[in-house]
């Protein structure tokens, strides 16, 4: 089945997935019956280019290398250069829009509207930005609903840790009633090279350096980032929408290093904890920074792991631990819903 795809934002999560698109092209068609193609890049940095009958992937993460620059592309018939995010979106022949955009965590902007124009013209979505799942998951799932569009957003939450899929797909028919859990890498990196003895400052660079921190690392240290993911958790697991604003949140720009010393000293640890709640339909949640144990499984957590905590009526305390960010894994986690997207339109094919 081909599958005709547009990139809207073309940063490094977006050329990981094009550079595995490349690599995996066999084993998605033997496997799972999926012919991916590039038809269009839309980039505000890197410029915009389209195709309706595909664009030759090596060539593109080419030009992007060289030049910074889809547009330098070499020209042919039927090549269009130019068109804005709305443009690619609506006019293109893409089934499937890849929006890798910047996370606005004010609004969720422009990423709520490239989900809602892709939508509006039946073309499904594969993201990993926060802010639409966050703070328009109602309105979007029904308008992808309604047109019978996918979505996917599984790297949202741990990158390609699957901590969406997994507990609602494996862990059907439980009752969910406690998550909790580390659920930013920036964070947990620097409170982890803190317990080293390393600086907040030092620590946070490194982060932005290996790629960890959100563009601007405001949102990761003061908890904003691992809120939004809380949102998410609440929206998609606990079926409950809460606006990201009734979430007590308290980031980890206020640990200094005397009070990590402390807590190492006395068998402690400092961890940013995310954590929400389903009590009669109610759901409560908060993002703090809180010392625990260091026999706590969650201590155990270092660098820029995450780990998520299910708390299940029958499965009991099931925890998921993994990377939380990196461009691989986050590119990969596109990956998983571009295997579920074809799985679900083959499926559907079939029963035509
Ligand atoms: N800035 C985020 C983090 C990236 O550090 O966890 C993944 O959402």
């Amino acid at each position: 089945m081909r599958t005709k795809i547009a990139f809207i934002g073309f940063g490094g999560v977006g050329q990981t997935l094009a550079k595995l698109i490349l690599e995996q092209q066999e084993d998605l068609k033997s496997n799972y019956h999926i012919k991916p193609e590039i038809v269009a890049v839309s980039d505000v940095m890197k410029g915009s280019i389209y195709h309706p009958e595909g664009l030759r992937i090596d060539e593109l993460l080419d030009c992007v290398e060289k030049h910074g620059n889809v547009e330098y592309y070499e020209d042919e018939p039927g090549l269009t250069k130019g068109w804005n995010s709305l443009e690619t979106i609506k006019k293109s022949n893409a089934d499937l829009i890849v929006e890798v955009t910047f996370t606005d965590v004010q609004t969720g902007q422009p990423a709520i509207d490239h989900c809602k124009a892709a939508f509006e013209n039946g073309k499904s979505v594969i993201t990993t930005n926060k802010g639409p799942v966050a703070l328009a998951y109602n309105e979007l799932s029904s308008l992808a609903k309604k047109h019978s569009a996918f979505w996917g957003f599984e790297g949202t939450v741990m990158s390609g840790t699957p901590a969406l899929r997994m507990p609602v797909e494996t862990l059907a028919g439980n009752e969910i009633s406690e998550i909790r859990g580390i659920l930013n890498g920036t964070t947990n990196f620097i409170l982890t090279e803190m317990e080293k003895g390393e600086s907040y400052e030092a620590a946070l660079k490194n982060a932005q350096n290996l790629g960890y921190a959100e563009a601007d690392p405001t949102s990761d240290v003061k908890g904003y980032d691992a809120r939004y993911k809380a949102c998410i958790l609440s929206n998609y697991i606990m079926n409950t929408p809460i606006k990201s604003d009734d979430i007590p949140c308290k980031g980890i720009d206020g640990i200094t290093k005397e009070m990590v010393e402390e807590a190492t000293k006395n068998k402690k640890k400092w961890r940013l904890l995310a954590k929400i709640s389903k009590n009669e339909g109610l759901v409560k949640a908060s993002v703090h920074p809180e010392l625990i144990n260091d026999n706590d499984p969650l201590a155990g957590v270092t660098g820029a792991t995450n780990a998520i905590v299910f708390d299940c009526n029958l499965a009991g305390e099931i925890m998921l631990t993994g990377p939380g960010a990196g461009l691989v894994e986050t590119g990969y986690s596109l990956l998983i819903d571009l295997i579920h997207y074809g799985k679900e339109k083959h499926n559907t094919a079939m029963k035509l």
